[in-house]
């Protein structure tokens, strides 16, 4: 049954914030440290830019776009029911990122977990929030997504160090009673047998830090592209295609596609595969890159800023990602 039929309170987004760090590192920049050019960025990723954070780790990403959601809402740390930090950049393995964030905030009445989804993070972190949220629990679920992939690029590999970036972006979450608001459906999904094509095989149980596994670059992310590639291309435009059409929504119904921003090629593809015009699709892949977690909460945030949204607006949220982790959302947006 779709959650639609059977919810009394749909959760719904109240608020946005987002951080990126100041400092900008340019494709004429990765011309300097490994064999590349700006033109093969531009045209094979679509990314120009992207942000690295000199001091700290993802708490610090994290902190800073929920504190930018507070200033955008007047929302008060004490008022925070959970935390949700999505993320594969977590300050340590434990404590989590979230309790960090939370005394950083200084939210005191407030609990919180990682949640660890790789480029789908988000979304699966926003179903998760809508959960507690229409539960009747919870009035006040921040949801961020945050990485800094900075801490786990590998710059001595072309293939992926100019890729990703750093940066947050953060949503609330709160109950209404207007069912046409908020969170509609969602279909998410996993498969552990891509693990060997993206991962950091080193640092947990299995392969604990050692000199070997240093020697072995273990402690870097590593990415099988085109096998990547190949996946997510169909991965996120079969689920973007099945939500659309399972909620008989057609491409002139669509506000935006808010795609995660891995490669401008694969959002063309899901775009195409969804009859919508490249208006319709949120990108910023060319100032921040692959900023992991924090790709989609970005978009809108970005999006919500240049007043690009309104009220009643039918957004999809789609992902792929390590794992393999993939989905899609389809919400109603609140705010004008
Ligand atoms: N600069 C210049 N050349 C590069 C390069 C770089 N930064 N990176 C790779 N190349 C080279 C390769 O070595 C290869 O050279 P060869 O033909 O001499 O062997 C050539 O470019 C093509 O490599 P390929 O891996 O086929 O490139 P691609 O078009 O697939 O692009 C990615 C590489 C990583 C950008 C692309 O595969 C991709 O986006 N993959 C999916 C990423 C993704 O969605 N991840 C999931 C979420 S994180």
């Amino acid at each position: 049954m779709k959650k639609r039929e059977r919810a009394i309170l749909n959760a719904h987004i109240t608020g946005v914030g987002k951080y990126l760090p100041e400092k900008v590192l340019d494709n004429k920049y990765f011309e300097s440290i490994v064999e590349t050019s700006d033109e093969w960025i531009r045209t094979r990723t679509g990314i120009v830019e992207r942000r690295k954070l000199e001091e700290g780790g993802t708490s610090i990403l994290a902190t800073r776009a929920i504190e930018n959601l507070m200033k955008n809402t007047g929302l008060k740390a004490e008022e925070i029911d959970v935390i949700i930090v999505a993320t594969v950049t977590p300050d340590m393995l434990f404590p989590s990122t979230a309790c960090l964030v939370q005394d950083n905030l200084g939210a005191t009445n407030a609990w919180g977990f990682d949640l660890s989804g790789a480029c789908s993070g988000f979304l699966f972190a926003l179903q998760t929030g809508a959960n507690l949220v229409e539960s009747g629990l919870y009035k006040k679920v921040v949801v961020v997504g945050a990485d800094k992939m900075s801490s786990i690029v590998d710059y001595t590999d072309r293939t992926t160090c100019v890729i990703f970036g750093d940066g947050a972006g953060a949503v609330l979450l709160e109950p209404t009673t207007d069912l046409s608001l908020g969170i509609q459906d969602s279909i998410l999904h996993c498969d552990g047998s891509g693990r060997d094509a993206l991962n950091m095989k080193a640092g947990g149980s299995l392969n604990p830090s050692s000199h070997e596994t240093i020697d072995k670059r273990w402690h870097y992310i590593y990415q099988d592209g085109q096998k990547v590639f190949k996946v997510a291309v169909k991965g996120m435009a079969d689920v973007s295609a099945e939500i659309m059409q399972r909620n008989e929504l057609t491409s002139d119904d669509i506000a935006y596609l808010v795609p995660h921003q891995a490669n401008l090629r694969i959002i063309d593809a899901t775009a195409r595969r969804m009859g919508i015009s490249d208006k319709q699709v949120m990108i910023n892949i060319d100032k921040y890159g692959n900023t992991t977690a924090a790709t989609i909460p970005l978009c809108i945030a970005d999006y919500y800023e240049d007043k690009k949204l309104k009220k009643g607006d039918k957004l999809i949220l789609a992902a792929f990602g390590a794992g393999y982790t993939w989905g899609s959302l389809y919400l109603n947006w609140s705010l004008d």
